[in-house]
């Protein structure tokens, strides 16, 4: 299993970040994300290139950032407003920004990407930490599906249309929940191979972290359109607040 580095995932995919990810319900999550916020500042964990921030921000939200990826900033620097949002580079289970924050969320799975459970704690325990009492830290993340896998590994189409087709090589770890993807991406440009390292965890794992930071689970949706979570649900966008 290669290394978790918070700065790996960014530098192979910063360039073409936007285009793998033009498929996500951003709208409907940023309307979500709007609401929790209650036009309190919002600090993103994983900022990335702004999918989320640059929209919360045009809506008059004070936005802010932690990314481990000075390339996925850069890409956030060029767009319009990108100058605007303050972005701390580090790794967000242990870097400060400067504030107090209503809102602190963590989207597209990047939990995941933290490499121990006692890493994930400690985001757990920096999300409260930059919370003004009160605050909700939301979390979006896939539900762990190892019956997905045989013999360990899986392979799965996760897009095909016209110009492009996306795969996911898979290879799973149980003993320590981890999980090592390589995304195969065939465009006209030609092959590009997204790696990408994964510390999956249950939603309950996720609950008990947020209790060791001092937080409850105040909603728990399939989706960001709020779909209720049930027993078929592939993925899960949780809220947490932190006790007024
Ligand atoms: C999948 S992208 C999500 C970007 C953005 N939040 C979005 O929803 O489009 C994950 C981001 O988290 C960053 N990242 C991954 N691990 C990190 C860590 N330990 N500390 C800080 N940033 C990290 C990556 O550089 C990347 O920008």
């Amino acid at each position: 299993m290669p290394a978790f580095d918070a700065s790996a995932y960014g530098r192979g995919i910063a360039d073409i970040y936007d285009a793998t990810v033009r498929g996500l319900p951003t709208d409907q999550a940023v309307d979500l994300l709007h609401e929790l916020a209650d036009g309190g500042p919002v600090l993103e964990f994983g900022i990335g290139t702004g999918r989320l921030a640059l929209p919360l921000a045009a809506r008059g939200l004070e936005v802010a950032g932690i990314d481990g990826s000075a390339e996925m900033v850069e890409v956030l620097r060029g767009k319009p407003g990108g100058d605007r949002v303050p972005v701390t580079i580090g790794d967000f289970s242990t870097a400060t920004a400067d504030g107090s924050y209503a809102l602190v969320v963590l989207a597209a799975n990047t939990v995941y990407a933290l490499p121990s459970q006692d890493a994930q704690v400690a985001c757990f325990r920096n999300a409260a930490a930059h919370l003004r009492p009160g605050g909700r830290f939301v979390i979006e993340a896939w539900v762990p599906d190892p019956a997905a896998f045989r013999d360990g590994s899986a392979l799965r189409l996760l897009l095909m249309t016209e110009d492009a087709v996306v795969a996911e090589a898979a290879v799973l770890s149980p003993a320590g929940q981890h999980m090592h993807t390589t995304r195969i991406r065939l465009t006209a440009e030609g092959v590009r191979l997204l790696p990408a390292n994964h510390r999956y965890a249950w939603p309950a794992e996720l609950d008990l972290m947020a209790r060791l930071a001092s937080m409850e689970r105040e909603h728990r949706w399939s989706d960001w359109a709020r779909t209720p979570f049930g027993d078929d649900s592939r993925a899960h966008v949780s809220v947490y607040r932190r006790s007024a």
